[in-house]
């Protein structure tokens, strides 16, 4: 089985981040979210790797190319032209090989290795409480029948995650060159989705698989709970004279923190400089400063600083101030 990583989008919902730095390498918990998701794909004993590169592509093949020691290929898709039109253009990568497709922008927990073996062509889903803010799988049986994205009365709570694990991959790629040449384009692009009802109904089984953890990072909110949830799975101990640090905490090589209370939930990347700040809930960036400052639910990028957020006050009797 060979992976597609499609990561060519300009990520614009994490602007101003993804000005300067790709989606795929925002950090979390203390990583590239595209090293969590390599790590995944190379504990599932896949070696070969294709990635669809489009915006900033060049930061990520330098990434790639330095942390990973596997069969790596790379496809330029010059025009974002949507999913569908990115897993198309790996289509001489993979030929009839099974492939397995995950998003850039999403970490994935769980069984994959059983995802991955359970054979056949297995869709990621997991249960949603708003069923009409996803894509859903419909169900008949065990077997697919439609997906269909954000739908008014949904018939099952089961979220397409995007992890998609296809055998018939020559089928897929027939599906793709169908929409592609024909035109047909949903919400302006092509979509992966339109291929894989295209596939069913030219006679493919595909079947649901529910996967544990299923981690977004495409937005600030989302990133900050990927954050949150990825340290909550693993971190070790971090202790710091002189500050107070509450678990679950990443704090990167060469960081200086100096009479701060960091955490719960914050990653700190190299090189960093904390002093007398309350820092929680966060994701701070490579030689980032913080200096008497109060946050909270914040993503601070590299080489930024943020300095003097305590107030002072000369509040007299039976007053009330209210910051919030
Ligand atoms: P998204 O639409 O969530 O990512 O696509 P985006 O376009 O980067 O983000 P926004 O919407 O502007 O904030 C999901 C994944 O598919 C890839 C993206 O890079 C992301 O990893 N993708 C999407 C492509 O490679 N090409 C496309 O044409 C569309």
């Amino acid at each position: 089985m060979k992976a597609v990583i499609p990561v060519a989008g300009e990520g614009t919902r994490l602007r101003p981040h993804t000005h300067t730095i790709p989606k795929p390498l925002l950090r979390v918990a203390g990583k590239p979210i595209l090293g969590h998701i390599l790590d995944d794909v190379v504990a599932l004993g896949i070696k070969e790797v294709v990635l669809v590169v489009g915006y900033r592509g060049e930061n990520i093949v330098d990434y790639v190319r330095a942390n990973y020691d596997i069969d790596l290929s790379f496809v330029e898709q010059s025009e974002r032209l949507g999913l569908g039109h990115a897993i198309y253009l790996s289509r001489e990568f993979i030929g009839e090989e099974p492939v397995l497709i995950l998003l850039g922008d999403t970490i994935f927990k769980g069984d994959l290795k059983k995802m991955v073996a359970s054979g056949g062509n297995s869709i990621g889903v997991k249960r949603v409480a708003d069923p009409r803010r996803f894509g859903i799988a419909e169900l008949q049986d065990s077997r697919i029948v439609s997906l269909v994205e954000k739908p008014e009365k949904p018939k099952s709570d089961l979220a397409v995650a995007g992890i998609y694990a296809i055998t018939e991959s020559a089928a897929l790629y027939g599906a793709l060159d169908s929409i592609i040449k024909s035109g047909k384009r949903t919400k302006g692009e092509f979509q992966l989705t339109d291929a894989l009802n295209l596939m069913i109904e030219d006679g493919s089984v595909l079947k649901s698989f529910e996967v544990e953890g299923w981690y977004d990072c495409g937005k600030p909110e989302a990133l900050l709970e990927t954050n949150k949830a990825l340290l909550e799975l693993a971190s070790p101990e971090v202790k710091i004279p002189g500050s107070i640090i509450i678990d679950p905490v990443y704090i990167g090589e060469n960081v200086t923190v100096e009479s701060s209370v960091i955490g719960p939930f914050v990653s700190v990347a190299k090189n960093s400089t904390i002093k007398r700040s309350i820092i929680r809930n966060s994701i701070l960036g490579e030689s980032a400063v913080v200096e008497d400052g109060l946050l909270d639910s914040s993503l601070i990028g590299d080489n930024a600083a943020v300095k003097g957020m305590f107030k002072r006050l000369n509040v007299g009797d039976s007053s009330e101030i209210d910051f919030t």
